[in-house]
């Protein structure tokens, strides 16, 4: 059983669980097809929305294959702005002292949240909990290439880019490349200040 600490506080946000009342910011967000642009799937239904919140109010993370989400808030203000995912993926080896943790990490923050860093400085966060404090030897992201706002983020973050997998995906009537980006233990420049 891996705790994840929750919630987790920066400068100005708290990463927290999600509970039932984010329903309807998430809807809100996850509805419009701006959001779902790059993003692997199709705008959210309110039906969606309610598995999927059902699903990141009681997630486990024990194993490759999880999920930790976190309900992205502002300390000013109630409510949600947005979500950061840390995936648990295959790969590693589990013997010797330390774990091996292999993971990726996504990002989407509502419209009026947008272009104030937030998305950054949750990402910061979560990576620093995933290398720090998690033991995570890698962590990725995996972003359609044509997402500048997303490479933006990485390329704040110090992640290295590593190439772009040329039309990889059919996604929504087109083959899209993914961009992919990383941070790997003991080849990382400084990552800057995440968890306060
Ligand atoms: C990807 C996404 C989260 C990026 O949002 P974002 O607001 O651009 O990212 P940040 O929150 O880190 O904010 C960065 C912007 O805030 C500005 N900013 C303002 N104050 C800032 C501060 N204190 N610190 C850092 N940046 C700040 C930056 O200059 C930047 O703006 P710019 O792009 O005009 O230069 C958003 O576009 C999104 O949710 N998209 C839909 C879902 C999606 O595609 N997710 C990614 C899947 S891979």
């Amino acid at each position: 059983m891996v705790e994840i600490p929750r919630p987790l506080t920066t400068e100005r946000l708290i990463l927290r669980h999600f509970s039932t009342d984010d329903l309807d910011d998430y809807y809100r967000y996850q509805s419009l097809p701006e959001t779902a642009r790059y993003l692997y799937g199709e705008a959210r239904s309110y039906a969606q929305c309610m598995d999927r919140i059902a699903r990141y109010v009681q997630e486990p993370f024990n194993e490759p294959g999880h999920w930790a989400t976190f309900a992205v808030q502002l300390k000013s203000a109630p409510g949600l702005v947005g979500e950061m995912a840390l995936k648990w993926n295959e790969g590693g080896k589990p013997e010797g002292p330390k774990p091996e943790r292999f993971g990726e990490i996504g990002w989407t923050l509502a419209p009026e949240a947008q272009g104030h860093g937030y998305a950054t400085e949750a990402a910061r966060a979560v990576l620093d909990l995933a290398m720090n404090q998690l033991d995570f030897y890698r962590v990725e992201a995996r972003l359609d290439a044509r997402n500048t706002a997303s490479a933006a983020i990485c390329e704040r973050l110090g992640m290295l880019f590593e190439g772009v997998l040329r039309n990889n995906m059919y996604l929504k009537g087109e083959w899209t490349s993914e961009a992919i980006y990383a941070v790997v233990r003991d080849q990382q420049p400084h990552l800057g200040p995440g968890i306060t």
